[in-house]
């Protein structure tokens, strides 16, 4: 027997909603079990960027709700400091409330990583994917 910790959480009512929504679809008998597993990727997927080394390209999108100006000035403000790492910025405003920007990054990989937890971790961003390739010449036929 694990030993188990017992915790308790707020969330907004729609996030849950929806929650509940894809862990009936998926066929969990219960939240708790559905969340446990929602953890162990949240872990899994750090662990993945953590342990990426040396030279990447790829890109990092983000989705977040552009009403907050002072969250649109820190988005940008963030992006400032990492001018050697971002090749481009793309934005599309996806409707009334969001936009999602897609960050075209070139360099150290553990650059690329600090770079995505400081966009992911503002409050406001809904969503964070980071894909990375080595270097086109780096792959093996
Ligand atoms: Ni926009």
């Amino acid at each position: 027997m694990v030993d188990m910790d017992r915790i308790s959480i707020s969330l907004p009512t729609k996030l849950l909603e929806e929650f509940d929504k894809v862990i009936a679809e998926r066929g969990y008998a219960c939240r708790s079990e559905a969340i446990r597993d929602a953890i162990r990727d949240y872990i899994i997927k750090h662990k993945w960027i953590s342990s990426l080394e040396g030279e990447r390209v790829g890109n990092i999108s983000i989705i977040y709700n552009h009403h907050s100006h002072e969250l649109m000035k820190k988005l940008t403000d963030i992006q400032h400091s990492y001018t050697d790492l971002i090749v481009a910025t793309l934005h599309m405003h996806l409707d009334r409330e969001h936009c999602m920007e897609v960050i075209l990054v070139k360099g150290d990989a553990k650059k690329i990583k600090e770079l995505t937890d400081k966009l992911a971790s503002q409050k406001g961003v809904k969503y964070v994917k980071l894909t990375v390739m080595t270097p086109g010449g780096k792959i093996p036929e």
